[in-house]
């Protein structure tokens, strides 16, 4: 069991830079499945999802290649199964992409249903469904399998989605790429990580147009045959240690983002009192006065990301006066809030808002993480809170983070890996 021990107090100082983004990688690597020939693939974090999702594609007869640390030649070439049941599909939510991508190269997918990050609500998968019937698929679930099956080859259609969802968009765009004629996705989600993964697919070979719009449009092409793909900076991973640096005080440069992607959480952090200057391919923030009170509404991009949802509410803890936060896209994310109130803070939820009176201060204590992003919150909330936090359930963040303890480490921050194997204690710090 590993745990880390964090000793707060310490302000962020000094600069960082951020890894390929989790959401993006966890597309483009089931997409690779549809191309018939090698892709490389740079800039992909060191993070569990992604080596999950490496294994499975290895089971499946996949040919990968490791070029360096973030560099893979990835050749599905010769994978010839339509099946994808094994254990590990139920760790990760991204193993469902794999239902796109296979019913798009062969007619067929019998993929196990995903798992990934649990935060209290339901994850239906109502709207993938419908958008693979629309484009002639017959869609089962039977003990826990999805199979979608064509009687030929997946065909064009028109398909306007019911709730903008960001694995619908990603799971209906591979479906169609492969397919016969257009296929015209409306109400689509508008992350960057969509963007990302219609531009993987053309580079390698696809037709796909408006991404980043709310309609989508993908011409079916014959084949893909590879190429060269770097995927873009982690949104979120950026947005974390913007709000970490807004907790603890200090000055950061944050290199290797887009700013752009960044702007929906700066302009709340500014609202605070958080100093942010874009730069080309960096930002620096500053926090260095008291922080104040505001409103959070999250929404789908552009607007404020649920995946910081529970990070600004651990910033907001320590904001003079009564800010709320209202989750437009789950049905609950709250489950942190119980944790944080371990360390003095007070938060009351109500239904979908939760109001936070904002503290003078944290206090640190053993906690646990339940999901990834309230595991970051978490970390963020040790690292502004007074003594010490121990902090379990850190499997979660490795998910999405990478190297998380030391990047906080090189930035002045004080936290340990403690992996506790047969009774005996291994403390590590990691710098
Ligand atoms: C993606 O999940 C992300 N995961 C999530 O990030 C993120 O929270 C979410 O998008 C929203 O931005 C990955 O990219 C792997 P959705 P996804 O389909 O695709 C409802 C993280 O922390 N819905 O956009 O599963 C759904 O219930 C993870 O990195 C339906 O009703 O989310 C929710 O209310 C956690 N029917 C809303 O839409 C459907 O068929 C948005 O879900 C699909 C979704």
């Amino acid at each position: 069991m590993t745990k880390y021990v964090i000793n707060g107090g310490n302000p962020l100082n000094g600069e960082i830079e951020i890894s390929g983004a989790k959401n993006a990688a966890v597309a483009i690597i089931p997409a690779a499945l549809m191309v018939d020939g090698v892709c490389r693939i740079e800039n992909l974090p060191e993070i569990s999802d992604v080596k999950t999702l490496l294994s499975i594609l290895k089971e499946m007869g996949a040919k990968i290649r490791v070029v360096d640390k973030r560099t893979l030649d990835i050749d599905c070439s010769r994978v010839g199964t339509t099946a994808a049941t094994f254990d590990m599909m139920r760790r990760i939510r991204a193993s469902y992409y794999l239902i796109g991508a296979l019913l798009g190269r062969f007619g067929r997918a019998d993929v196990a249903m995903p798992g990934g990050c649990n935060f209290g609500g339901v994850r239906p998968i109502d709207q993938h469904i419908k958008g693979f019937t629309a484009m002639g698929a017959s869609v089962h679930v039977k003990n826990g399998i999805v199979t979608a099956v064509t009687s030929d080859m997946v065909r064009g259609a028109a398909i306007y989605l019911d709730v903008v969802s960001v694995g619908a968009t990603i799971n209906l765009m591979l479906g169609a790429t492969l397919a016969k004629g257009m296929t015209i996705i409306e109400n689509a989600a508008r992350e960057p990580h969509i963007v990302d993964l219609a531009n993987f697919l053309n580079s390698m070979g696809a037709d796909i147009r408006g991404a980043g719009t709310n309609e989508i449009k993908i011409r079916g092409v014959k084949c893909m045959n590879g190429g060269f793909y770097s995927i873009i900076p982690d949104q979120i991973e950026a947005g974390t240690y913007m709000a970490a640096v807004a907790a603890t005080g200090g000055r950061l440069c944050i290199r290797n983002v887009i700013p752009k992607h960044l702007e929906c959480i700066s302009v709340k952090l500014r609202e605070m009192g958080v100093t942010i200057v874009d730069l080309d391919d960096s930002v620096i923030v500053q926090r260095d006065a008291p922080l104040l009170k505001t409103h959070v509404k999250t929404l789908p991009y552009p607007g404020f990301p649920t995946d910081m949802q529970p990070q600004i509410a651990t910033v907001l803890c320590l904001a003079e006066g009564t800010s709320t936060i209202t989750e437009g896209v789950w049905d609950n994310r709250f489950k942190y809030v119980d944790e944080l109130a371990k360390m003095g803070s007070t938060i009351r939820v109500d239904g979908r808002t939760a109001v936070v009176e904002g503290v003078p201060y944290l206090t640190g204590a053993p906690i646990k993480a339940s999901d990834l992003r309230a595991g970051a919150a978490l970390v963020i909330a040790g690292l502004a809170a007074r003594g010490k936090t121990v902090l379990d359930g850190v499997q979660y963040i490795e998910r999405g983070y990478d190297k998380m303890v030391s990047k906080l480490n090189s930035i002045g921050a004080d936290v340990k890996i403690v992996s506790e194997r047969e009774g005996k204690k291994i403390t590590k710090k990691i710098v």
